[in-house]
C-alpha cells in the first residue's frame, strides 16, 4: 500500500495538468464548475453550455476554419481580430479605397461589404458518440479495417443526425480515437464587413511586437452576419437581412484587475499535450531550428528589399508576416522547452509509465514500440522540413513545382488537364514579369543560400557539384518570354523536353529525393502506427492516473484529463496576471494608450501614430473607456491556455461579460502546445475599452457601438 502510495505521489509530480492549463469541451463542463467558481466564477457550467437553451456558445463563431468570433449586437455583428479579417480588408482596399491603410466603417447597413467564402459557424450541440463511431470494431479489427469501420460509421451517424435540417456536422476524434464527439453546425455564408480600424492601429507594432508583450495592437474587426427572412443561412443575396443571434455578449466597462478570473470561450487548433520525448525531440530538435534557420535567410532577403522602398514594402508585406509567425513562435517554444528541460520532463514520465505497465500486456510495449516507430519517421520527417522550407522557399522552386506538375499530367496521358495546366502557368507567367527585375534578386538570393544550407546539411547531396547561379539564369523560369516560346511548339508526348530546363530538372531531384516511393510509404506507415499506439498509450495514461486533481483552490477538484485541442469549440479559464520573463523584470498585466506614445516612431513602419490618435491621447478624450486611473488601457494577459485558432475568442469576466478579445500569447510560453508552464503561459488580449473607444471616438462610428449591450 505504501508503495503503491509513493508511487502515485511520484507520478503526480510528473504529470500534473497545471494550475490554470486546459482547454476544456462545454458540454462537460460541469465537472469543472465548481473549480470555476472557487476560482472567482458567478455564473453557472449550464450558462455557458446548455444544448436546450439560449447560451453564451450561441454567441460564439467559428471564423472560417482557423479564428473564432463573438456576437456583440441583436443584429448579427461580431467582432474578430484585424489579422483574422485581415485578406477581407485587403480584398475591398484599392488605391482609391485602401481600407487597410485608413481603416473602413460601415456608416449605414448599405455600405457593409460582402465577402464571398467567408463562413461564419455556430454550434448548435454537441454529443458524445463513441460508442456508435466504434461500433463493429473488435480487439481483433486489423487498423486499416477500423479506419473504414469509422469512416462509415461516421457518415451513418452524422447524416442521420442533420436529418429534415439545414444543420452540417463534424464528427471527430479526440484522445486520439479514444473517444468521439460529434458537432452540430449551422453555417452562415452571407458575411460582411463592417469595420477595420487603419493598420497603424490594427497592426500596431507589426512583426516587431508580434508574440511579444507589452503590447498594443488594436487587433480588431467587425463583421455582420446576414440570414434570409426565416433567420436561416443564405448565400449572399441584397434581401437577406441582418441575423438575430440567440445570443450575443453583454460588454463590460469595468475592466479587470490583476488576480481576477477570465476565461476564453474558442476554437483552439491543435496541441500536443500527450506526445512522447520522441516527438518533442524531433520538433525542438530538427523541425524547429531547421525551420528556423532556413526562414531567418527568406527573411533577410525579404526584409532587405522592403527598406528600399514603400512599393517594395508592400509587396512583400504580407509575405513576411506569415513567415515571421512561425520562425519566431519556434523560437520561443524551443527556448520554452530547454527552460523547462521537457524531453527529460516526458522521459521521466515513461519511465514512470513504464514500471507501471510492467504487468500489463495491453501497455507493456507501447512506449518501446512508439520508440522504434519514431526511429522511422524522424529521418524522413527531417527530409520532408528541407523540402518544404528549403526547396519551396523561393518563387524560382515553386514555378518550378508548377512545371513538374504540367510534366505528370503529360505523363498520365491527361491531354486537357495538362493544357489547362500550361495555360495556367503562362498567365500567371505574365504577371510575374510584371515587376520581376526587383524581385530577382530577392528570389535568387533565397534559392541560392536555402539550397547551400541544404547541402552543408548533407541534405541534398545531388547538388555537391552544381552551380546554383547558373541553374537559376539559365531557366526559362527567369527569362522573360522563354516559357511562353517553349511552350508554343510544345507537344504532350514530347513532355520530355522539360528535362533541359535546369530548374525542372532540379526540382524533379530535389521531389525524388524526398519523397521516394519507398520513404512515402514508410513515412505513411510509421505515422499510422504512432497514432494507433498513441491511442493506447493515452488509454494507458488514463488508467495510470486519477480521474481529477486538486483544482485552483484547496478542496476543490477539477478533471485531470483534456483533450487536445483540435479546432473545436472550447473553454480555458484562468485570471490575470504578470510574470517574471526573466531575471530582475516583472511584466505587468495591462498595458495603456502611454505605451503606444512611447512607442511611436514616424520612421519606423511599425510605429507610426496617426495624428488623429496622438490628438485623443494629448485631450485625454477617453470618455467612459478611461481606467480608474484615467489611463486608456489597451492589452492584458492572463493565464488562459489557448493557442492559433483562439485568435478573436472572446476573454469574458466572472460574470460572462465580454472584457477583452484574444489576439496572441506571450513568446516566453510558446511551448504551451507541448507543455504548459504556469510562471510564462499567457494569452494576450485586447482590451474591449480600447476596441470601443477606436470605434466610437477615433471613428466616430458610435452607431456600432449603439447596437451593443454595455455593462457600466
Ligand atoms: N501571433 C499572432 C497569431 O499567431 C498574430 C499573427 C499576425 N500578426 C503578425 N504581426 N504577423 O495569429
Ligand atoms: N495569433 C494566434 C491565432 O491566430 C493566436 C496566438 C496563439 O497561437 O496563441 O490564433
Amino acid at each position: 500500500m505504501k508503495k503503491l502510495f509513493s508511487f502515485l505521489l511520484l507520478a503526480a509530480m510528473v504529470l500534473p495538468v497545471m494550475a490554470d492549463e486546459g482547454m476544456w469541451l462545454p458540454m462537460l463542463l460541469n465537472r469543472n464548475e465548481a473549480d470555476m467558481q472557487a476560482a472567482g466564477m458567478r455564473i453557472t457550467a449550464k450558462d455557458i453550455y446548455d444544448a436546450n437553451h439560449a447560451c453564451l456558445k450561441d454567441a460564439i463563431i467559428l471564423f472560417n476554419q482557423g479564428c473564432t468570433g463573438e456576437y456583440v449586437s441583436a443584429e448579427g455583428l461580431f467582432l474578430t481580430n484585424h489579422h483574422c479579417g485581415y485578406s477581407y480588408i485587403t480584398s475591398h482596399s484599392t488605391v482609391e479605397h485602401d481600407y487597410l491603410t485608413n481603416g473602413f466603417w460601415a456608416m449605414t447597413r448599405e455600405q457593409e461589404l460582402p465577402c464571398p467564402g467567408l463562413t461564419a459557424t455556430r454550434l448548435v450541440r454537441m454529443e458524445d458518440v463513441t460508442d456508435q463511431v466504434l461500433e463493429g470494431i473488435t480487439s481483433e479489427t486489423s487498423e486499416k479495417d477500423r479506419e473504414k469501420i469509422i469512416e462509415n460509421n461516421i457518415k451513418k451517424v452524422g447524416e442521420n443526425a442533420i436529418k429534415n435540417t439545414h444543420y452540417k456536422y463534424v464528427i471527430k476524434p479526440f484522445y486520439y480515437g479514444n473517444q468521439y464527439f460529434m458537432y452540430i453546425n449551422e453555417v452562415f455564408t452571407d458575411v460582411r464587413l463592417v469595420g477595420a480600424p487603419p493598420s497603424n492601429i490594427g497592426k500596431f507594432g507589426g512583426d516587431t511586437d508580434n508574440w511579444m508583450w507589452p503590447r498594443h495592437t488594436g487587433d480588431f474587426s467587425m463583421f455582420r452576419v446576414y440570414a434570409d427572412k426565416d433567420g436561416k443561412p443564405a448565400p449572399y443575396a441584397e434581401t437577406n437581412v441582418p441575423y438575430k443571434p440567440l445570443k450575443h455578449l453583454d460588454i463590460s466597462l469595468k475592466g479587470v484587475e490583476e488576480g481576477d478570473f477570465t476565461f476564453v470561450f474558442g476554437y483552439p487548433g491543435t496541441t500536443k499535450r500527450y506526445v512522447t520525448s520522441h516527438e518533442v525531440a524531433m520538433t525542438v530538435e530538427d523541425s524547429d531550428p531547421i525551420s528556423i534557420d532556413l526562414r531567418t535567410i527568406r527573411l533577410k532577403h525579404y526584409k532587405a528589399a522592403m527598406e528600399k522602398s514603400p512599393a517594395q514594402r508592400l509587396r512583400y508585406a504580407s509575405k513576411v508576416a506569415s513567415i515571421a509567425n512561425g520562425w519566431k513562435k519556434w523560437q520561443g517554444e524551443v527556448e520554452g522547452i530547454q527552460r523547462l528541460k521537457g524531453i527529460e520532463q516526458k522521459q521521466k514520465q515513461e519511465s514512470i509509465f513504464n514500471s507501471w505497465a510492467e504487468n500489463k500486456p495491453a501497455y507493456r510495449n507501447v512506449l518501446n514500440e512508439l520508440e522504434e516507430q519514431y526511429l522511422i519517421k524522424r529521418p524522413i520527417y527531417r527530409n520532408l522540413i528541407f523540402f518544404n522550407e528549403a526547396v519551396m522557399a523561393s518563387d524560382f522552386m515553386m514555378r518550378a513545382h508548377n512545371l513538374y506538375n504540367i510534366y505528370c499530367l503529360c505523363k498520365l496521358g491527361k491531354e486537357e488537364e495538362a493544357q489547362a495546366a500550361i495555360a495556367k502557368f503562362l498567365q500567371s507567367n505574365e504577371k510575374y514579369f510584371a515587376d520581376f527585375d526587383q524581385h530577382t534578386i530577392v528570389d535568387k538570393g533565397i534559392f541560392v543560400e536555402t539550397f547551400e544550407y541544404m547541402i552543408k546539411a548533407g541534405y541534398a547531396p545531388y547538388l555537391e557539384h552544381a552551380d546554383l547561379n547558373k541553374i537559376y539564369d539559365n531557366s526559362m523560369l527567369t527569362k522573360k518570354g522563354a516559357a511562353e516560346k517553349f511552350f508554343k511548339s510544345f507537344k504532350t508526348k514530347n513532355a520530355d523536353k522539360l528535362g533541359k530546363d535546369p530548374a525542372f530538372a532540379l526540382f524533379s531531384v530535389a521531389y525524388s529525393y524526398a519523397y521516394t516511393a519507398e520513404s512515402r510509404k514508410q513515412y505513411s506507415e510509421a505515422s499510422q502506427n504512432i497514432n494507433r499506439l498513441m491511442r493506447i498509450y493515452v488509454k494507458g495514461l488514463m488508467e495510470m492516473y486519477p480521474d481529477t486533481q486538486k483544482g485552483t483552490t484547496p478542496d476543490v477538484e477539477k478533471p485531470y484529463f483534456f483533450p487536445d485541442a483540435n479546432l473545436t469549440l472550447r473553454v480555458a479559464y484562468g485570471h490575470v496576471q504578470g510574470f517574471n520573463p526573466r531575471d530582475a523584470v516583472y511584466y505587468k498585466p495591462y498595458s495603456t494608450l502611454d505605451g503606444i506614445m512611447q512607442k511611436e516612431n514616424p520612421d519606423i513602419y511599425d510605429y507610426v501614430v496617426t495624428p488623429r490618435l496622438r490628438e485623443l491621447y494629448q485631450t485625454k478624450d477617453y470618455g467612459r473607456y478611461a481606467n480608474a486611473k484615467g489611463e486608456m488601457p489597451v492589452a492584458f494577459i492572463a493565464t488562459n491556455h489557448t493557442t492559433g485558432g483562439n485568435s478573436g475568442s472572446p476573454v469574458l469576466n466572472a460574470d460572462g461579460q465580454l472584457i477583452g478579445i484574444n489576439f496572441d500569447r506571450c513568446w516566453e510560453g510558446t511551448m504551451s502546445d507541448l507543455l504548459f508552464d504556469p510562471n510564462y503561459c499567457r494569452n494576450i488580449s485586447l482590451d474591449i475599452r480600447y476596441c470601443l473607444f477606436i470605434i466610437e471616438k477615433y471613428a466616430g462610428a458610435k452607431h456600432l457601438v449603439d447596437e451593443m449591450t454595455i455593462i457600466q
